[in-house]
């Protein structure tokens, strides 16, 4: 499906309640499995990645009901063989944290991609599996991943880069091993893993960038899952660049491995509030407020990297609306994600009239540039891409059309529904 997006006249108003996070909605529904008895999940995501994860989990014998917007999962925690292959569809959370889970089991399994998946480097968790005596085959460090089920032995490892799906994905072939598992990672990435598991009773500990986890049994519980900051980050966008914008987003995730986005509208000098914060099933969140502001370039490297690096897309239709230049440096790992994000950011902003350079770890804005669109953009098969050159599109001079808009139902298919809300 095309979408023709053109610029809004009298600004986004009003409030929205942003939909599950993706993150949190994989490990509630992995975790769960995992656990003897009944878990209680509310709010549950209706993306694809994390409806890819709940399949492949009832191929694994679990239960899983849809009762008054809740899902309810049935398990004796254990999983049994299935019998035939697991797809993880586009969703590399949903590829690299089974796998985590599927190699200490006792029986075999495959895990299979669609073709972007399929593209992506594995190599990161493969080698520490490895290390840890799990067996797996695969297509050259991609997928499909065959695992062939070993008993596995805690290891200490140091991951090379800042990765949450590296990181879980070591942490749950943990709580299957012999012994104490031991990761640090060079930066603290998106934490959910550590703090979901320690919520359902594992006996996980966490210091700075360090963690430990030993085997462990996992209580069944109720979660109740907070709106994703990294759905949230469009909106926040489109309310600072659209003017005569005010909106407030609610019940977003505040967990501070995901608030990077936050940092920088204030950096940037923007008017950003976080109102009504609270903790629900050991996770922070709250709401936050948004206007149309005045905004100046900054520096995007180092640590914040990870705390932001789903929302870097649209941090960087934000960067053009701000005066000066905007570096994003550390970020090469952007060029492994669903699509080669550094490149096809770059090439497509271009298009629509962007002043914007690539460099190997990132970008380089120059702005304030008024966008003129008037053009056609692609999406690359990627979401975030999708949802990012809309956002843009809200303030190009003349309309754009966005083939293939509907890569935004792998994460987020509210999207168009929430905009629209916020028009007056
Ligand atoms: C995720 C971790 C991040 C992020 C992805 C979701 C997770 O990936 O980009 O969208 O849920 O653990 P990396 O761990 O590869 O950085």
């Amino acid at each position: 499906m095309d979408k023709k997006v053109s610029k809004i006249k009298n600004g986004l108003n009003g409030e929205i309640t942003i939909p599950a996070d993706k993150s949190i909605s994989h490990r509630a529904v992995m975790f769960s499995s995992l656990a003897n008895g009944k878990s209680i999940i509310k709010n549950f995501s209706n993306g694809a990645d994390p409806h890819s994860t709940l399949e492949i989990f009832k191929k694994l014998g679990v239960e899983f009901n849809f009762t008054n917007d809740e899902l309810h999962i049935i398990s004796n925690g254990k999983l049994t063989p299935p019998c035939q292959n697991l797809d993880c569809g586009n969703s590399g959370t949903t590829m690299r944290l089974t796998s985590g889970i599927l190699a200490g089991q006792n029986f075999n399994s495959v895990l299979i991609g669609d073709e972007s998946l399929s593209k992506r480097p594995m190599k990161r968790i493969i080698e520490p599996l490895t290390l840890m005596g799990a067996k797996i085959e695969s297509n050259d460090n991609k997928a499909p991943l065959r695992f062939v089920g070993q008993r596995l032995s805690g290891i200490e490892y140091k991951t090379p880069i800042a990765s949450a799906q590296v990181k879980s994905a070591i942490l749950l072939a943990g709580l299957f091993a012999d012994g104490k598992t031991k990761v640090t990672e060079p930066y603290l990435s998106r934490n959910h893993t550590e703090l979901m598991l320690s919520y359902m009773g594992a006996n996980i500990k966490t210091d700075n960038t360090t963690t430990i986890i030993e085997k462990s049994i996992l209580e069944p519980k109720t979660i109740e899952i907070c709106g994703d900051i990294s759905s949230a980050a469009y909106f926040i966008v489109a309310g600072l660049i659209v003017p005569n914008s005010k909106i407030i987003l609610k019940n977003v995730g505040l967990n501070p491995t995901r608030t990077g986005i936050i940092d920088v509208v204030k950096a940037m000098g923007g008017h950003i509030e976080i109102l009504n914060e609270k903790v629900v099933s050991n996770e922070l969140l709250g709401d936050i407020k948004v206007e149309y502001s005045k905004l100046k370039a900054c520096e995007i490297s180092g640590d914040l990297i990870p705390r932001l690096i789903d929302e870097i897309p649209v941090i960087t239709v934000l960067a053009t609306q701000a005066e000066g230049t905007t570096t994003i440096k550390d970020a090469q790992d952007l060029r492994n994600k669903e699509s080669d994000r550094i490149f096809a950011v770059v090439t497509e902003l271009k298009k629509l009239g962007a002043n914007i350079e690539e460099a190997p770890d990132g970008m380089i804005i120059y702005g304030k540039t008024s966008l003129t669109g008037n053009t056609t953009v692609g999406t690359y098969h990627d979401h975030r891409l999708a949802m990012s050159l809309y956002v843009a599109g809200l303030i190009c001079e003349k309309e754009i059309l966005i083939n293939e808009f509907d890569w935004i139902n792998i994460s987020f298919p509210e999207f168009e529904r929430l905009f629209t809300n916020l028009l007056t």
